[in-house]
């Protein structure tokens, strides 16, 4: 058996997340756990909200909330979210644990240790009103460049001009509009990742596997020389993960925080104990540390491609800068982005179908198909709902839930609810084996690759086998002249459905249940040997019809929902 950890990026805590996020790293995470699981092998599937950082403190302030509430409050949402996606996660985290602020500060003692952490003075600008440091994007004043008034500390919305906040005319804080700034020297602590430039290299150089876009981001970070500048892992926030040494105090630090990016990888590991912690799982050191069992773990991360830097070089050098033994990702597989009819999904505009419209209108499943058979891989790719409703209305209604129905209610009316006895296979049935053993292995293939739009398109196809074979050999023609024959059609066709449950299970799950759940079988084992598998259902075990499994989108609805979903979601978050 092999044992896979698999973690998705960690959204962000401020708001429902919406489809361009989900399948850009935790619906195709669950595909990938589910699969493995459905082979028979040991899965730690692990996710949490990232909920430190200045977007978090923003969301709780235009929320009117205090962070802690609210951050609480939307860990819930999103948990409630995920399960109505059907996401598997073994555990889903929050990246504000005490797990997770334990574990950082170790870290952080860690590569002090190692001498890999410098403290570096800076100036910053401090607002007396709002008695506090402030980060560069609640700062906001004229631009240099172009004189746009309303240009924020970091950049400037108009000319795209990069900024320093000490190059804002007339700056003024975001948070109280104040103008009583002033510039004041404080300490931060910087990773000295480019000591570590040549050890990440090689790493990087080693993983002659991995998806191009991941190796190609990793590489313009490193050879750039951008990446791998020493990085800011220190924050003048109030809300986070209290800067020390371990246990101890971090001298001149008391007032700060580690910046969001250092503390939230690390919550992959955290997330590890918090599932122990929650007694769901016994010994999260046998899937971290390579000491305890972890060496013959595969570790698979899944994301969005702006999240690639971080993954491939920083939380690598925190890892390998600790001199502990952790376990390093095998596998980075990341992603293009989702657009939205004609542009780009936006949380921050309320752009887009986000998760919990989606639920409302159309089951996961529906969703899952879709995003999954498109999913952003090698390019960019656009969600629109005509696209979305033939999808749907072919794939799963009438070649899926087509077959189904077809075979169910035609068993019912010649043979009853049973699975007919008689008849042997015959010239037809040995080549469907064999045209489904091949289509089969070239499934598993793109499931253990992880090619989810090929995989996706081999289960279409092992789909549409079964509706072809019901085509020509037409049992309902055949049953007049040859009831023995037709019975050993249709009891093929029934067992059929139960590899199909199997097979389909990590795209959409639900339906993959009720087909299990009409065969009246509780047997998932993956058809390694698909003749012997299609005979698990014997004569004279019974089955029921199922109801209707995909309903098909009208023109009418898909055309209400376009409108629908045209403007702004009005929804807080
Ligand atoms: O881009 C994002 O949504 C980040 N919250 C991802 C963090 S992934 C990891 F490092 F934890
Ligand atoms: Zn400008």
């Amino acid at each position: 058996m092999q044992r896979h950890l698999i973690t998705s990026a960690i959204p962000y805590i401020n708001g429902v997340k919406h489809l361009g996020n989900l399948i850009g790293s935790q619906l195709p995470a669950d595909l990938y756990a589910r699969y493995q699981r459905g082979r028979g092998n040991e899965v730690l599937f692990l996710c949490a909200t990232d909920e430190h950082g200045t977007p978090a403190e923003l969301a709780a302030a235009k929320a009117g909330q205090n962070i802690s509430d609210y951050c609480k409050e939307m860990h819930e949402v999103q948990a409630k979210l995920a399960e109505g996606f059907c996401l598997s996660f073994d555990h889903f985290g929050r990246s504000s644990s005490q797990e997770n602020h334990k574990l950082t500060q170790h870290f952080a003692g860690q590569l002090e240790a190692a001498g890999l952490i410098d403290e570096v003075r800076e100036t910053q600008i401090y607002s007396h009103v709002d008695e506090r440091f402030l980060p560069d994007r609640y700062i906001e004043g004229t631009c240099p460049e172009c004189g746009f008034e309303d240009a924020r500390g970091d950049q400037c919305d108009n000319c795209t001009k990069q900024l320093d906040p000490t190059d804002l005319i007339n700056p003024r804080s975001s948070i109280s509009g104040t103008s009583e700034l002033e510039r004041r020297e404080t300490k931060h602590l910087y990773l000295c990742q480019s000591n570590m430039k040549k050890k990440l290299e090689d790493w990087i150089d080693g993983k002659t596997d991995w998806p191009i876009l991941t190796t190609s981001i990793a590489k313009k970070w490193l050879n750039d020389g951008d990446g791998l500048q020493d990085r800011g892992i220190t924050r003048d926030l109030d809300w986070g993960i209290p800067v020390k040494k371990g246990d101890n105090a971090w001298p001149g630090m008391e007032e700060k925080v580690f910046y969001v990016w250092f503390d939230a990888p690390i919550e992959y590991i955290a997330c590890a104990q918090e599932w122990v912690n929650s007694g769901k799982g016994k010994h999260w050191e046998s899937w971290w540390r390579t000491d305890q069992g972890a060496d013959d773990v595969t570790y698979t991360q899944f994301m969005g491609k702006d999240n690639v830097p971080f993954h491939t070089l920083s939380f690598p050098a925190t890892i390998l800068g600790s001199g502990e033994p952790w376990k390093l990702v095998d596998y980075i597989k990341s992603f293009n982005y989702l657009n939205y009819d004609g542009g780009q999904f936006s949380t921050s505009r309320g752009r887009g179908v986000f998760m919990d419209d989606a639920l409302d209108i159309l089951p996961a499943d529906y969703w899952r198909w879709w995003l999954l058979s498109h999913a952003p891989e090698s390019s960019d790719a656009e969600f629109t709902w005509d696209n979305f409703q033939g999808s749907v209305n072919k794939d799963l209604a009438d070649v899926l839930g087509n077959f189904v129905s077809r075979v169910t209610k035609f068993c019912r009316s010649k043979f009853g609810e049973e699975i007919p006895s008689g008849g042997d296979y015959g010239a037809a049935e040995h080549s469907l084996f064999e045209n489904l053993t091949a289509q089969i292995r070239a499934y598993e293939k793109y499931m253990e690759s992880i090619e989810i739009r090929k995989a996706a398109s081999e289960l279409r196809s092992i789909w549409a086998l079964g509706n072809e074979y019901l085509q020509s050999s037409a049992p309902w023609s055949v049953y007049k002249e040859d009831e023995k024959k037709a019975a050993a059609q249709i009891r093929l066709a029934l067992n059929l459905i139960r590899i199909y449950a199997i097979l389909s299970r990590p795209f959409i799950p639900n339906a993959a249940e009720k087909l299990m759940t009409a065969m009246q079988c509780d047997d998932w084992s993956w058809p390694k040997n698909l003749e012997e598998a299609l005979n698990k259902l014997m004569a004279g075990s019974e089955f029921i019809v199922p109801e209707v499994l995909f309903q098909k989108i009208s023109d009418e609805e898909c055309e209400n929902w376009q409108s629908q979903f045209s403007g702004t979601r009005s929804k807080g978050d």
